[in-house]
């Protein structure tokens, strides 16, 4: 879900009629997780205000190489070695140029000197300045070196003319920026996850669920996702936005859960069951609300499918990874699911603890499999997600090894 979580990028803003787009790039790129730190040089100045990007970035932005308070903060080296990303946006040709002949006279090119992180440009420029032998060799210099680069798009320039040198849109470079995060542990594998609870109609207006949120499940997601996986989510109702990438599936009952799943399921590698799928279902839903009466109604319930168990008893199953929600014996519980359900993974938590588990953004993890275990203490559900998916992807491959 949130793909650069706790990632650090520095965005060097360079002059541009473009800049004016960086602090919505500020924005997209916190909401997404990251920690964003601004280096403008004092051409960039001229065009969107330090203070904007104060604002949007909530810190300070770095604009001198030898100011003694900034360096004292944070210098110049630090700044290099803090980042995990170095994104030039716009990059100027200016910039590009001083770049490909390893100037270090201000801030932001001793910063790309500096630094070991990948470096990704987006440049913006006028069309003829872009198509400059000039400005192609350096470009090419700095590609040949390793430098990445997103657009630019053709198009309606600022002064008018149509040609290439339009900096890429903020969502592309933003899906530039995640690729340069992304792991490719799953590369290419196929993994089907199930989110959220479920809802079980009472009547019309009326049903019964839980308290999941689907945090976990789109964090994993996400996380099977940034690691090269194409992910299919299902998800019972959240409040959630869907991860860039992931195709989803809305549902509402156990009943289309297990439908959905069913007829994704033989197209999947991995399957992960997070979901809070309900247990009991109300057998017969009234079809019309049910009216306030002196007696209050008897609801019967009849079971429902576990999803779960179904995936995993079929002939030919995916790698397939259950969710255990204990109060209490969570290694025996979950160990007793594992072999219970047939399954490959079993990563269980302990719920009724405040702030972890359900609706929370913390949790706690013990994940078992035959012969193995691991534990993942207290942590965000995107990090321990990433950690999750890293896990799976090994045993996954180990399972794969013993077929052959
Ligand atoms: N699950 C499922 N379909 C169901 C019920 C559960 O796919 N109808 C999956 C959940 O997504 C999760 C695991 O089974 O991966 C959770 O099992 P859990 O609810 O902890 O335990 P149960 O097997 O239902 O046993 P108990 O409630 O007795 O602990």
């Amino acid at each position: 879900m949130r793909a650069l979580f706790q990632q650090h990028v520095c965005l060097i803003v360079t002059g541009g009629i473009a800049a004016y787009k960086a602090p919505d790039l500020v924005r997209r790129l916190r909401d997404l997780g990251a920690e964003v730190k601004v280096v403008m040089t004092p051409a960039a100045t001229e065009f969107v205000r330090p203070l904007t990007f104060q604002a949007v970035s909530g810190t300070p932005v770095h604009q001198d190489l030898l100011d003694p308070a900034a360096e004292a903060a944070m210098g110049h080296i630090e700044l290099a070695r803090w980042a995990d990303l170095i994104l030039v946006a716009p990059a100027s040709a200016d910039f590009i140029a001083r770049l490909a002949s390893g100037f270090a006279d201000d801030l932001a090119s001793t910063v790309c000197l500096a630094t070991a992180a990948p470096i990704l440009l987006a440049p913006a420029m006028n069309h003829l300045m872009w198509r400059n032998a000039a400005t192609q060799a350096n470009f090419k210099t700095l590609t040949q070196r390793g430098v990445r680069a997103i657009g630019p798009n053709d198009g309606e320039q600022a002064c008018g003319e149509v040609g290439p040198g339009r900096m890429a849109e903020v969502s592309e470079i933003v899906i530039a920026a995640t690729q340069r995060f992304s792991t490719r542990e799953l590369a290419g594998v196929r993994v089907l996850v199930t989110a959220g609870p479920t809802q079980e109609p009472i009547d019309p207006v009326r049903f019964i669920t839980n308290r999941s949120s689907g945090k976990m499940g789109y964090a994993v997601a996400s996380a099977a996702q940034g690691a090269g996986a194409h992910v299919t989510l299902i998800t019972g109702p959240t409040q959630l936005g869907v991860p860039t990438g992931v195709i989803s599936i809305r549902v509402t009952t156990a009943a289309d859960m297990l439908s959905a799943v069913m007829s994704n399921v033989s197209d999947a590698d991995i399957f992960i069951a997070t979901a809070a799928v309900a247990d009991y279902t109300v057998e017969q839903p009234a079809s019309h609300k049910m009216k306030k009466a002196t007696t209050p109604p008897a609801l019967t319930l009849s079971p429902t499918v576990d999803i779960l168990r179904r995936v995993a008893s079929q002939p030919k199953p995916p790698f397939t990874v259950g969710f255990a929600a204990e109060t209490q014996d969570l290694l025996a519980n979950a160990r007793g699911k594992l072999l219970a359900k047939n399954l490959d993974m079993v990563a269980a938590n302990l719920v009724g603890n405040p702030g972890l588990g359900f609706d929370s953004d913390e949790n706690e993890l013990h994940i078992v499999w035959q012969g193995g275990e691991k534990q993942l203490g207290r942590a965000s559900k995107d990090a321990l997600a990433r950690d999750l998916i890293v896990i799976i992807a090994e045993r996954y491959r180990a399972a794969r090894v013993d077929l052959v």
